[in-house]
């Protein structure tokens, strides 16, 4: 039997799978990384964590493998998107990494419409200038920290990090490159125009390559430190976002995605790269070769979930805080939560928004919190599924992966919420195992990534929307719509309070 690894670099965890050739995992393993938030507002990681925790899940992952190191053929990478690693001559990291879900950089997406303006930035990188983006990470350090700017050769995203000090050579994929906001999406190179219109010198970027590009063998000293075969092969792998979407087998037009991790998104697959959606949602690269999808992000989706829990049931299992809440009827007791813990992105592109619980009583208890906290994360994932059908697209049927597909009386929301049938799959394994799709495509064992995913995914059950509760969604998220105007201004006054 041949086997390939899938490793998914995520914020809270890097997750490594064993996959066989028929699909099957036969080992996982998961690392926890540490997150440093120094500042409201702030969110960075160490890069040495990332290599340190791989290399470790790598050694478990190899241990308890039955086979011959040697039958393991390749290995791709899935990884948190827009994170800034900055690197010197030597690919030494020069700081911290500045993650996705980093909102110090308003001041530089102003600057970036200010030069650009919207018309030309939504044609050349398809997509908003946000402040978890890349480009405004880079302008925030040229500005803030120039002697250490100064010093950079190259920047890099999280998982090509990992892939470099795995492999020794540096490139970055397609999937990836779309969320720094200095690659023409539809050209599929770095934009000429964006450099020069920012002073990034192109030389700062690195080589692009696909998805499923060969990069090389793994370095003997990680080959020896954890067991691999030397022989293993490494494919570039993609985005966690675009990995996710092959892992779920979102691969031809009309599929559609419905991921809750730390963020959560709703994408949907792209034939064309040249569609107008006027920078309202992101529009990235795939990691299926010349394709693309379109996205909608809510910042903190399962984050909201873990939050309300470490502050409120920390002693407790997710399962137990989440056993009752069927018990409360779609709208909570007329409690509603909107998630934006970390701001958010998608529609209200909007760093200083915060969450609120609003209409809550004496006669509410834990549950309706509850309740409340999962409708609002499924009311906020709807918002860019409206924007997707405002633009023509036809929405009937959703694959959900990740943390709301743990629970049944969450999925059953997700399809009165979003009016759609929802697909739980019958062994998901979300970005990893996109990412071990990849290295399986480039090993040359499929013919594309759709033969890949008809081999290894099954789906395992459908949820089907009440049209009862479908209408009750429907009033309750035109309310919930008017949360955000009502509360933005609020939120701006109250930033001056923020630790
Ligand atoms: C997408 C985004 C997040 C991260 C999470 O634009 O910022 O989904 O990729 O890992």
């Amino acid at each position: 039997m041949k086997y390939v690894i899938g490793i998914d670099l995520g914020t809270s965890a890097v997750k490594l799978l064993l996959v066989s050739q028929t699909g099957e995992v036969v080992q996982e393993t998961a690392k926890d990384l540490p997150l440093m938030q120094v500042k409201s507002g702030y969110s960075e990681q160490d890069p040495n964590d990332w290599m340190e925790q791989t290399v470790a899940g790598l050694t478990e992952l190899i241990e308890a493998f039955e086979g011959d190191p040697a039958e393991i053929e390749g290995m791709s990478f899935s990884g948190q998107m827009h994170g800034l690693v900055l690197l010197d001559e030597q690919e030494e990291v020069l700081r911290p990494a500045i993650l996705w879900n980093d909102t110090r950089t308003t001041e530089q997406c102003k600057q970036i419409y200010e030069e650009m303006g919207a018309k030309r930035l939504h044609q050349l990188a398809k997509n908003p200038a946000l402040e978890g983006f890349t480009l405004p990470k880079l302008l925030w350090v040229k500005e803030h920290e120039p002697e250490i700017y100064e010093k950079a050769a190259t920047f890099v995203l999280p998982k090509d990090y990992l892939r470099l000090k795995l492999a020794g050579t540096l490139h970055m994929d397609l999937s990836d490159a779309a969320g720094t906001l200095l690659l023409d999406i539809t050209r599929q190179e770095w934009s000429k125009e964006l450099c020069r219109m920012f002073e990034i010198d192109e030389s700062l970027c690195p080589p692009l390559v696909e998805s499923h590009a060969d990069i090389g063998l793994v370095k003997e000293e990680i080959a020896l430190a954890t067991g691999l075969s030397p022989s293993t092969r490494l494919f570039a792998g993609g985005a966690d976002n675009a990995c996710g979407a092959i892992g779920a087998g979102i691969l031809e037009e009309g599929k559609t995605l419905c991921s809750i991790g730390t963020s959560g998104v709703v994408l949907s697959y792209e034939t064309n790269g040249d569609k107008d959606y006027q920078g309202k949602v992101h529009y990235f690269n795939h990691g299926a070769p010349d394709a693309y999808y379109t996205m909608g992000v809510t910042l903190a989706a399962g984050y909201s979930l873990s939050w309300f829990k470490n502050v409120f049931a920390k002693k407790e299992e997710f399962s137990t805080l989440l056993a009752d809440v069927d018990s409360v009827p779609p709208g909570s007791g007329g409690l509603l939560f909107t998630p934006y813990l970390a701001g958010e992105r998608t529609p209200h592109a909007d760093a200083a928004i915060r969450a609120s619980f609003i209409g809550a009583d004496g006669s509410h208890e834990r549950r309706h919190f509850v309740r409340a906290v999962l409708e609002g994360i499924t009311f906020s994932l709807k918002e860019s599924l409206e924007l997707f059908r405002s633009q023509g697209k036809d929405i009937t049927e959703i694959v959900s992966i990740g943390g709301g597909v743990k629970n049944k009386a969450w999925l059953q929301m997700q399809a009165d919420i979003f009016n759609a049938k929802m697909i739980k799959l019958a062994s998901e394994q979300g970005p990893g195992m996109g990412a071990a799709m990849l290295a399986a495509y480039g090993c040359g064992w499929f013919e594309s990534l759709k033969a890949c995913a008809d081999a290894f995914l099954q789906e395992e059950a459908l949820y089907h929307p009440d049209p009862e509760r479908v209408a009750v969604y429907e009033t309750l998220f035109e309310l919930y719509r008017q949360v955000y105007p009502a509360t933005a201004e609020l939120n701006k006054q109250l930033a001056a309070f923020r630790l």
